[in-house]
């Protein structure tokens, strides 16, 4: 019963991959789940098929991600069954980590909200295999390589991923690296990452203002003064961007 519930949580709705081209083949779809063993063994093909749909487009993967074959781009000559591949193995361990989670710990709640939220594949995966925030990226990259990687690697994460629900593009994420560099006194560095968020978010008065004071910080008070002007162009009603502008040059 619970097994079944979590199918349905991460069973995919619509088309299944059953063509008459693959049925003819005669091994696509099988015939026969000779391997399962989290889900029921009288589980539906259909239905387990489904799923696995499911699993493509929450980890933004194929099926040989998870699964060995002969020739990858025919679904016939996939072996199915092996459980040669760890990701496979991995996802059989994610797939007892989310029932217990539904099962065991949300249920545990004082009260659930209505209709009860439960978490899925996507919950954390949104689309990528290994789900981390794009902060945590982006410091990875300029640990092992500095700022041209670290601009690097967002550039091409966002040129990728930009408008799914892989990673926050928001003014945020760019920000927040760099604040961290400049609280290691790393301030051109810092400076970079600042000024690299205003290029992509020319419209966000807090991304011109997050530059304008990491250009403060740096001492470079002529470039600190036209990204605070920036700031209050894009809103005039910053408050903090204003207030800086009034100590850096009082009176005016
Ligand atoms: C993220 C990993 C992952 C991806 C991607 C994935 N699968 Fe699976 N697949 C699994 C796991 C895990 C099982 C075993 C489930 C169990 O033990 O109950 C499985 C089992 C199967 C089985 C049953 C094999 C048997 O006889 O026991 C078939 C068929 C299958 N997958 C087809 C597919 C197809 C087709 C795709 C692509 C649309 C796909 N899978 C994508 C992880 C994956
Ligand atoms: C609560 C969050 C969460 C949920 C829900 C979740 N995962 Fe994961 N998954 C992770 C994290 C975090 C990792 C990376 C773990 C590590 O290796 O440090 C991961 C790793 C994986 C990996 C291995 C990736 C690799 O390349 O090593 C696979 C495959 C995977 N998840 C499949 C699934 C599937 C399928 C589901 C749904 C049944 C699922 N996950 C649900 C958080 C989650």
């Amino acid at each position: 019963m619970r097994r079944l519930a979590l199918i349905l949580l991460v069973g995919a709705a619509g088309a299944s991959l059953t063509s008459p081209a693959a049925a003819q083949a005669g091994t696509f779809p099988p015939t026969k789940l000779t391997n399962l063993k989290f889900f029921p063994k009288d589980m539906p093909v259909r239905a387990l098929l489904d799923t696995m749909r499911g699993f493509t487009r929450a980890l933004g993967v194929r099926c040989a991600y998870c699964h060995v074959a002969r020739d990858t781009s025919d679904l016939a000559a996939y072996d199915f069954a092996s459980d040669d591949k760890a990701t496979k193995r991995k996802a059989r361990v994610m797939l007892a980590m989310a029932a217990d989670i539904n099962h065991k710990y949300l249920t545990r709640l004082p009260e659930r909200v209505t209709p009860a939220a439960g978490v899925t594949c996507i919950t954390c995966h949104r689309g990528v295999s290994v789900p981390r925030p794009i902060e945590q990226i982006v410091e990875a990259a300029y640990a092992a390589g500095g700022a041209d990687s670290a601009e690097a690697t967002y550039r091409a994460l966002r040129q990728r991923y930009y408008g799914r629900s892989a990673y926050d593009f928001g003014e945020t994420p760019l920000a927040e690296v760099a604040g961290d560099l400049r609280a290691q006194g790393k301030m051109a560095d810092a400076v970079r990452l600042y000024v690299l968020n205003t290029t992509f978010l020319p419209t966000s008065a807090f991304a011109h203002r997050q530059a304008a004071a990491g250009y403060l910080a740096a001492g470079d008070t002529a470039q600190a003064i036209s990204y605070f002007e920036k700031a209050l162009t894009i809103d005039p009603n910053d408050r903090q961007a204003r207030q800086a502008l009034q100590r850096i040059r009082p009176g005016q």
